[in-house]
Formats: C-alpha cells, sequence, structure tokens
C-alpha cells in the first residue's frame, strides 16, 4: 500500500557513526563537575603507579564523556602532558584501528602500516619517553586480551603518563582499570535544576519563566 521497498542498511556503521565523540567541549556549557574534576587531577598528578589507568562507569547520557572533556581540556594538564589524545572506542575495539588513532595525533597524519605487530612497534616508538594522557571514551566491551597487548605498549610513556577509560559496563571498567574505578555521580539539585533551566529556557530573561517554577515544585 506504501509502496515500500526492503533494503539492507548496516546499522552497525550507522550507530558507530552516530556515537564518535571528540575532546571538544564548551566549558561555559556544563553545570557542576568541579569538585570530582579536581579529585580526579589530584589523582592522576600525584599518582606514582607505572601507567595509571582510571575508569569512569555509568548510564548512557549521565555525563561521563563530558565530565572527560572538561578533565582533558584543563590547563594544567595541558601544561603537564605533552601529549594528550582522544580516541573514541565505541562498539569497535580493533586493536589495528586504535593504535592507528592513537599514533595519528603524534604523527599529524594517517599511519600507512596495515600489520598489527609493526604497527604496535611504531606506536611504542613513538611514545617511548613521551608523557602522555590518553582517554578512551564510551568502550562497550571488555577484550582482555587486546586491552593487555595495548597495555603494554602504553607502558613504554614517560613516568606520569595515563590512561582514562569511560564505559557504560562496570565490569568492563573493573577489568580495564584494577585501581580507579569510579561510578559517574549525579549532578547535586542545583546543578541539575540550573542545567534544565538552561536547556528548556536557553537564553530568555528569568521574568518570563519565573512564575512557572511554582507549577514544577
Ligand atoms: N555537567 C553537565 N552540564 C551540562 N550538560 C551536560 C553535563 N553532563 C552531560 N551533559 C550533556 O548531556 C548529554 C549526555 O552527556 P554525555 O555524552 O557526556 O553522557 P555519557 O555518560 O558519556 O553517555 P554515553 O554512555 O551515551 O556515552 C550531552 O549532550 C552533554 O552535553
Ligand atoms: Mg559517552
Amino acid at each position: 500500500m506504501f509502496d515500500l521497498t526492503p533494503r539492507a542498511v548496516d546499522i552497525t556503521a550507522d550507530t558507530y557513526d552516530w556515537r564518535l565523540t571528540n575532546s571538544l567541549v564548551n566549558e561555559s556549557e556544563i553545570c557542576g563537575r568541579r569538585k570530582e574534576k579536581e579529585e580526579l587531577l589530584k589523582i592522576l598528578l600525584t599518582n606514582d603507579d607505572d601507567l595509571p589507568i582510571y575508569a569512569i562507569w555509568g548510564m548512557g547520557g549521565f555525563g561521563k564523556t563530558t565530565f572527560t572533556q572538561l578533565v582533558y581540556n584543563e590547563e594544567k594538564f595541558k601544561q603537564q602532558f605533552g601529549l594528550r589524545i582522544w580516541v573514541c572506542v565505541s562498539t569497535d575495539f580493533d586493536l589495528r584501528r586504535l593504535t592507528r588513532a592513537i599514533m595519528e595525533p603524534i604523527d599529524g597524519a594517517p599511519c600507512d602500516l596495515q600489520e598489527l605487530v609493526p604497527l604496535l612497534q611504531r606506536l611504542q616508538q613513538k611514545l617511548t619517553g613521551k608523557k602522555f594522557l590518553l582517554v578512551l571514551d564510551d568502550v562497550w566491551k571488555d577484550y582482555t586480551d587486546r586491552w593487555s597487548k595495548l597495555k603494554e605498549v602504553l607502558r613504554c610513556g614517560a613516568e606520569g603518563s595515563a590512561v582514562i577509560v569511560t564505559t557504560r559496563n562496570e565490569m568492563v571498567a573493573r577489568r580495564m582499570a584494577a585501581t580507579f574505578v569510579q561510578p559517574m555521580g549525579r549532578l547535586s539539585e542545583e546543578d541539575s535544576l540550573h542545567l534544565f533551566q538552561q536547556l528548556a529556557f536557553g537564553m530568555r530573561k528569568k521574568e518570563e519563566w519565573v512564575h512557572l517554577e511554582a507549577i514544577g515544585v
């Protein structure tokens, strides 16, 4: 009746593109999270673990990526880490792709190597002696073997290098980061209200909407 024709759609590719994140954030639009940011800065800047891996987990939309963007763009971090790299992992924990994605910002160009071993060796050369902050955002699954291989290479960075992982899955967080595993806390009442007002009323003057507060309560 509607003249519909069935056709194959690659749902995974579509979902993946849609979920891609990057390190850019407009700090003035972020509500709260300052206290959590200071706590994380303190841990990462004073830690003397070989390679501290800090995992943040929590349900979708809770603000894990936003919080990590806030931390990533913190001035103190920019000064401390000569190299900061943001990789969106999402559903695709493919070691070749991840190794290339970590290497590309260092080289400023795509990497032409295809095989995994040469790729990992090249990454090791690039990271040796460098102090880096690596974000692996939105990890969906725990691939212990793949992660162990990558982690071994990451350990060749200079002392003080660190990794931040974000994931919805607590188990993934615990497996990837044995020491620092943090559930993403909720925003305070005040920050939540502020965020709601920002989204609901945008640039409107307070006089225009303040009478609605009584209805909400
Ligand atoms: N503290 C905040 N202040 C203002 N907006 C926020 C804050 N935290 C999150 N948001 C907004 O909420 C939305 C979801 O946040 P975010 O993508 O960080 O969640 P997430 O926990 O990473 O979700 P997912 O598990 O789907 O990756 C985004 O549009 C983001 O801009
Ligand atoms: Mg996210």
